[in-house]
């Protein structure tokens, strides 16, 4: 079968595609997946760059993928061969809060093995089953980029309808974001850098559009569309490039949901803002099986579909990454693996 891996080096250009021996039988308890589609986060990026210093080469990447089982192991009482799943990203977190020792195996991570081969096997309890209404393409990009967006504002941040959301800029979480915000009757309040994305935003549903290069302060124009209140949900993946001007937007008692760092790592923060306001400042590391499934099953019920930019061969992994890279992308990219 064929993979995708950083062998001998780190860095997109140093990604190999290679035929190895698929693996063998499940073993008790564990499932084989014939993998037909798998998405593109940036984390994907940090990896194949080990921006991370715990790197270790050989390197197999990428975490959101969706399959078919093709083999189920003794004891296993989940699955049978054909059902449709995604991997779950954190192989260890079933339920209940998070903990370091849950939380501990993520695919595609720098030191674990990802999704990029044809066939995969796994324990059966790492692995959910797929809306039915979705095709491969579309469930691939669930496991991280939607259950993130959806465990920030559903699970911690309670949205109700009627709440106001912020989300930034449009890459895969903030999409997930949007839609997940406009399917329980919130108001969205959606930035970017780029007109032609705010016009997709606004297809998607969103109230109000905020160009994040015209309007560097806009926590402002938050403020400004809210009548003063603020947001109560801010949906934070710019990390330092953004961190104060959603302390500025949040409204008293609202929630910053800290999920990226595309803007960078560190800065200096407004203190008097967080006490101020009373604000819930969260971090977030994508969910659970449970959070995963409570998100499935609401797609299902709305019939939603994630919204996919470009899907790529599996032989052009690379330009697939390099396509995040440049961050002209809306929503997710998405690799199928039988092309
Ligand atoms: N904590 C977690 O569990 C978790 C899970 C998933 C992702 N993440 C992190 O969340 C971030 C987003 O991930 P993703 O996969 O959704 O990324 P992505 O698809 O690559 O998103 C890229 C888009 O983000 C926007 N952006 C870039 N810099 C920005 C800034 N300074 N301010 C506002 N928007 C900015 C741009 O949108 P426009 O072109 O529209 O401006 C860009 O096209 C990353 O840092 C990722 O590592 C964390």
């Amino acid at each position: 079968m064929r993979i995708w891996e950083n062998r001998d080096a780190w860095g997109i250009n140093n990604l190999v595609m290679s035929e190895v021996d698929a693996p063998g039988a499940p073993g008790d308890g564990e499932i084989r997946i014939r993998l037909r589609a798998a998405a593109v986060n940036y984390r994907d990026l940090v990896t194949v760059t080990n921006k991370t210093p715990f790197g270790k080469l050989p390197q197999i990447p990428f975490s959101d993928g969706a399959g078919e089982i093709v083999a189920v192991g003794a004891g296993v009482t989940r699955f049978v061969i054909g059902d449709r799943v995604c991997p779950s990203f954190f192989q260890g977190w079933i339920e209940g809060p998070p903990t370091a020792r849950n939380r501990a195996v993520s695919l595609g991570s720098a030191s674990h093995p990802g999704i990029l081969q044809e066939e995969i096997v796994l324990n059966a309890d790492y692995a959910s089953a797929i809306p039915g209404h979705l095709d491969w393409i579309e469930a691939a990009t669930l496991p991280c980029a939607g259950l993130t967006a959806w465990r920030a504002l559903v699970v911690e941040g309670g949205i109700k309808s009627g709440d106001v959301v912020v989300v930034q800029g449009t890459g895969g979480v903030s999409i997930f974001a949007l839609q997940f915000a406009k399917m329980l009757g919130a108001e969205v309040i959606a930035t970017s850098s780029s007109d032609a994305k705010l016009a997709r935003a606004k297809e998607l549903g969103a109230d109000h559009l905020v160009n994040y290069r015209e309007t560097p302060e806009w926590g402002n124009a938050v403020l400004d569309i809210t009548g003063g209140r603020g947001a109560d949900h801010i949906v934070e993946v710019g990390g330092a490039g953004t961190i104060n001007q959603s302390l500025a937007a949040a409204a008293v008692g609202g929630n910053i949901l800290v999920i990226g760092i595309l803007g960078g790592r560190s800065q200096e923060l407004l203190m008097p803002a967080i006490f101020g306001k009373n604000l819930r400042i969260l971090g977030i590391s994508v969910g659970s099986r449970r959070h995963f499934e409570e998100m499935t099953s609401a797609i299902s019920r709305h019939a939603m579909h994630p919204v996919v930019d470009r899907v790529f061969p599996f032989s052009d992994v690379p330009e697939a990454l390099r396509t995040m890279e440049g961050a002209g992308h809306f929503g997710k990219l998405v690799v199928v693996l039988d092309a």
